[in-house]
C-alpha cells in the first residue's frame, strides 16, 4: 500500500513538472499571440530524452516529427518544443522551412561551437562582413574555374585510390573513403602530400570535430578543451605555411594555385586582400564544413547502389561510354562530368536521403510571427531538412532510392541538402563535382557488394551504417 503510494506521489509530481514546464512557456511567451503547437517537455532537458529516444534508442528518426503530427495536427509546419537546453520552433514543411531560411536577417545562423571554427570563418561572420568573405569564397571554390582545376586535381589520387582498394578485396567503405578525402583536401588547400604531416593534420581535424557538438566546458579532458587545443595546433600548421609562401613570393618563386594561394590572391570589390587571420580561419573552417559532409554522401553512394543493382548498370553504362570518349586517356573534364545526366540524378537521390544534418540552428533575433503563430526573440528555429526529404507528401515512396524521380524537380523548398537562403552551402557545386568523379571512376571499372546488407543505421550525430559501409570490392 505503501509503495503503490510512493509511486503514485512520482506519478503525479512528473505530471505537475510537465505540465508546469509548459504552462511557463506559454504564459512567459503570451504577447497576445499563440506559440505554434507542440510541448516544451520537462524543465531542463525539455524534450531532449524524446529526441534521444527516436533517434538512438528506436532509430526511426522521422517518427519524432511524425509523433508530434499524430498529437498536435498539421498546423502550419511549426511545433514548439524544447531540445538541447533551448526552447526551440521545429519548422518542418518546404513552406515553413523557406520562411526561416529567406528571413536571415532575423534568423541567423548559430553554429554550436563557433570559437572552434574561428571568429573570420565564414560559419561565423555575419552581416556585410559574412557577404564579404562568401563572395571571396564562393570564387575560389565553386565557380566554373575554379572547379575544371580542381577536377583534373583531385582526379589522379581518387583513381588510385580505388585500383588500391581492389587489392584489399573487403574493408570499411567509409574509412577508405575518409583517407582519400582528407588526401585531396591536403592537396587542394595547401598542396600537402600524404605522409606524417598530413596524418598529423587528420588526427587534428577528426580532434576538432569531435567538439564542435560538445558541451563548452573548457577543463583538461573534455572533448571541447581538446577541440580547442587541435584548433591551436592546426593554425600553427597553416599560419607556417603562409608565412613561407609569402617570403616564396618576394623571392619570386612560383605560386602553388591552391585554395591558400587563391585566398592570399583574391581581392573584393574595394581591392582588398583577406587578412592573414581571415584566410587561416577559413582554410580549418572550410574543411570542418567539407570533410565528413563530403565523406558522408560518398559512402552513401555507394551504399545505395550497392543495393540497387538496376540503378549500378545504368551508371555503369554511361560511365563506360564517358571513359571511351575520354581523350588519349587523360581524366574526365568538369565540362564533361556535366554530361554524365543519369550520374547527377544518382547524386541528388543520394543527398536527398544521406541528410548528414538532420536540420540546422537558427536563432530568432526578433519576435516574429508566421500565419498568426509566434517566433519568441531568442528562440531557437531549426529547418528540420531530413523529415522534408523523407515526407510522402514531398516525395512518392520516400524511402526507395530512385534515381529515375530527378526526371521532374523536386517541390518547390523540398530540396535542401545544402540549406537555402544566404546561408546556401558555398561547396555545393564543388561536392556535387566530388560525388560525380568518384561515381565515373567507380562505377566504370569496378564492383563491389555490402557484406552486411541489413547492417543497423546510426543517427547520431550523422546518420551512417553501423559496420561503415564493409565491401567486398573487385576489378571488372
Ligand atoms: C555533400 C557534401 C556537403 C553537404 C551535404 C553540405 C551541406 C551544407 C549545409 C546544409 C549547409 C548550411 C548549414 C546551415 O544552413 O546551417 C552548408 C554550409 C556550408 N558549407 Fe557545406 N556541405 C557539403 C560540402 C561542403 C564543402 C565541400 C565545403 C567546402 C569545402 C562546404 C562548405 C560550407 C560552408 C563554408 C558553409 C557555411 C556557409 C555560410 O555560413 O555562409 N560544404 N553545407
Amino acid at each position: 500500500m505503501e509503495c503503490t503510494m510512493w509511486w503514485w506521489t512520482w506519478v503525479l509530481g512528473i505530471i505537475v513538472i510537465w505540465w508546469w514546464n509548459e504552462a511557463w512557456y506559454v504564459l512567459c511567451s503570451r504577447n497576445g499571440k499563440k506559440l505554434p503547437p507542440g510541448h516544451m517537455g520537462f524543465p531542463f532537458v525539455g524534450e531532449t530524452l524524446l529526441f534521444l529516444w527516436y533517434f538512438k534508442i528506436l532509430r526511426r528518426p522521422d517518427d519524432f516529427i511524425n509523433s508530434k503530427r499524430r498529437r498536435y495536427g498539421d498546423g502550419v509546419g511549426l511545433y514548439k518544443t524544447k531540445l538541447f537546453g533551448t526552447p526551440s520552433i521545429i519548422a518542418y514543411t518546404p513552406e515553413a522551412t523557406k520562411f526561416v531560411y529567406h528571413n536571415s536577417e532575423t534568423f541567423i545562423l548559430q553554429w554550436p561551437n563557433s570559437a572552434i571554427m574561428g571568429n573570420n570563418a565564414l560559419v561565423s561572420a555575419h552581416g556585410k562582413a559574412h557577404t564579404r568573405i562568401r563572395n571571396l569564397v564562393t570564387n575560389v571554390l565553386n565557380r566554373p574555374p575554379a572547379l575544371r582545376r580542381i577536377a583534373l586535381l583531385i582526379q589522379p589520387r581518387i583513381a588510385a585510390s580505388l585500383q588500391s582498394w581492389a587489392q584489399k578485396v573487403q574493408f570499411r567503405a567509409y574509412a577508405e573513403i575518409k583517407k582519400v578525402t582528407f588526401e585531396n583536401i591536403g592537396n587542394l588547400f595547401a598542396n600537402i602530400e600524404p605522409g606524417p604531416l598530413l596524418d598529423t593534420l587528420d588526427r587534428l581535424f577528426v580532434g576538432l570535430l569531435a567538439g564542435v557538438r560538445a558541451q563548452k566546458l573548457y577543463v583538461p579532458g573534455t572533448a571541447y578543451y581538446h577541440a580547442i587545443r587541435c584548433r591551436e595546433e592546426l593554425l600553427k600548421i597553416f599560419r607556417a605555411e603562409l608565412k613561407k609562401r609569402k617570403q616564396n613570393r618576394l623571392d619570386g618563386v612560383e605560386c602553388r594555385n591552391d585554395l591558400m594561394d587563391g585566398l592570399m590572391d583574391i581581392k573584393d570589390d574595394e581591392g582588398n586582400q583577406l587578412r592573414d587571420e581571415e584566410i587561416l580561419d577559413n582554410i580549418v573552417g572550410l574543411i570542418v564544413a567539407g570533410y565528413e559532409s563530403t565523406s558522408l554522401a560518398l559512402s552513401w553512394a555507394v551504399y545505395f547502389i550497392a543495393k540497387s543493382p538496376q540503378v549500378f548498370q545504368k551508371l555503369r553504362v554511361e560511365e563506360n561510354v564517358a571513359l571511351s570518349e575520354e581523350k588519349n586517356g587523360e581524366f574526365i573534364t568538369s565540362d564533361d562530368l556535366s554530361k554524365l545526366k543519369y550520374t547527377y540524378k544518382v547524386i541528388e537521390e543520394t543527398l536527398r536521403l544521406a541528410n548528414p544534418a538532420a536540420f540546422s540552428f537558427r536563432l530568432a533575433t526578433e519576435d516574429m510571427e508566421y500565419e498568426g503563430y509566434r517566433i519568441p526573440k531568442g528562440w531557437k528555429i531549426l529547418p528540420w531538412v531530413r523529415y522534408i526529404h523523407t515526407n510522402p507528401e514531398n516525395y512518392e515512396n520516400p524511402m526507395c532510392f530512385n534515381p529515375d524521380r530527378w526526371n521532374e524537380p523536386a517541390r518547390p523548398g523540398a530540396f535542401n541538402p545544402f540549406g537555402g537562403g544566404i546561408r546556401y552551402c558555398p561547396g555545393n557545386m564543388l561536392a556535387r563535382q566530388q560525388l560525380a568523379i568518384f561515381l565515373h571512376h567507380l562505377c566504370a571499372a569496378f564492383k563491389w557488394e555490402l557484406v552486411n546488407p541489413e547492417a543497423e543505421i546510426r543517427y547520431l550525430s550523422h546518420p551512417k551504417p553501423s559496420d561503415g559501409v564493409e565491401i567486398t570490392f573487385s576489378k571488372f
